[in-house]
């Protein structure tokens, strides 16, 4: 497979930043773009990256820009500017600010990188995500959402440390919205196929369910001036690198949803191929009836959150 010319990462925050280290690391692309709209910031993290290819064996350029014009020609962007959680605030709570922000950036996305996949990180992932969609006019193939695979990986980590196996044993994977309503898939979690039911207590799984789901407020509640960014930037990584290689490896990503698990015209995690067209496709994964029904609940929260979106004076 051809390298990629170009990936940018908009945003050079916390999880920009650490992500385009490992993209830069990864070398993908001829050239890896930062942009932000805080002046020397992307210039400084980009060129603090770059220092390290001497050293790390990597020969992306690396570069940083405040101008979305330097986007341009993109293969891939990953969309994190934004605000992140403080203590007490739900992911919901970033929605209208993200929103302008992600509105601006899609818009330069659609005139500057029209043939680029896009992935989308920024809070709330869902919401954000369609807007990008719906924005970009961009097929579903190419505009997907991460949230998925950072809640499954906290997810596999927490059963690992309980049943006393390495987090790589863990094969399970959470669906729904990137919030309280997401929906960790018991049925088919396994400890590399034996069933998590044989081996942890109904209690005990009650509580790492629990704490999946707050898993990102549990790292708000402990940083205090922001939010998590390493095992995010890991996740986005597994996404992208997944699609860089033409892997079709099976993740969980948000995706638009049109008709899948009786949803329509929202994007949430489900269990998703992804290779060099970007998502290839959903697996129809067979769910219990409590799973279903928990998913539906997902759907409605998100689906809530996109009509405040479209009651905003646009
Ligand atoms: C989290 C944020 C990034 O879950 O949404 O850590």
């Amino acid at each position: 497979m051809a390298r990629w010319s170009k990936i940018s990462v908009v945003g050079a925050g916390q999880i920009g930043g650490s992500l385009a280290q490992r993209l830069a690391e990864a070398d993908f692309a001829e050239e890896l773009v930062v942009t932000d709209v805080v002046e020397g910031l992307p210039q400084g993290k980009a060129l603090d990256i770059e220092e390290s290819a001497p050293i790390l064996e990597f020969s992306t350029k690396v570069w940083g820009s405040t101008d979305m014009k330097s986007i341009a020609g993109s293969d891939l962007v990953v969309l994190t500017a934004g605000l992140a959680r403080k203590p007490g605030m739900s992911r919901s709570d970033l929605n209208a600010k993200n929103a302008v922000i992600i509105k601006s950036h899609a818009e330069a996305i659609r005139d500057y990188a029209p043939k680029a996949i896009v992935v989308v990180v920024t809070n709330p992932v869902d919401v954000m995500a369609w807007l990008v969609k719906k924005i970009t006019g961009f097929p579903r193939e190419r505009v997907i959402g991460e949230s998925g695979t950072l809640d499954s990986a906290r997810f596999r980590l927490f059963v690992a440390r309980e049943v006393g196996v390495a987090p790589r044993d863990v094969v399970g994977f959470v669906m729904g919205s990137h919030g309280d309503t997401m929906v960790p898939i018991l049925s088919h979690c396994s400890v590399n196929g034996m069933p998590l039911r044989q081996l942890v207590s109904e209690e005990k799984i009650a509580s790492i369910v629990k704490r999946t789901k707050g898993g990102g407020g549990e790292i708000v509640a402990l940083l205090k001036t922001g939010s998590a960014y390493y095992a995010p930037s890991a996740s986005q990584f597994e996404m992208i690198r997944a699609i860089a290689r033409n892997e079709h490896r099976l993740v969980t990503s948000s995706a638009y949803l049109d008709g899948e698990f009786g949803l329509k015209d929202l994007y949430l995690s489900v269990p998703t191929v992804l290779g060099s067209k970007g998502l290839e496709r959903i697996l129809p994964v067979e769910l219990t009836a409590d799973e279903k029904a928990q998913l539906e609940v997902s759907g409605k929260a998100v689906r809530t959150d996109i009509d405040i979106l479209n009651s905003l004076p646009q």
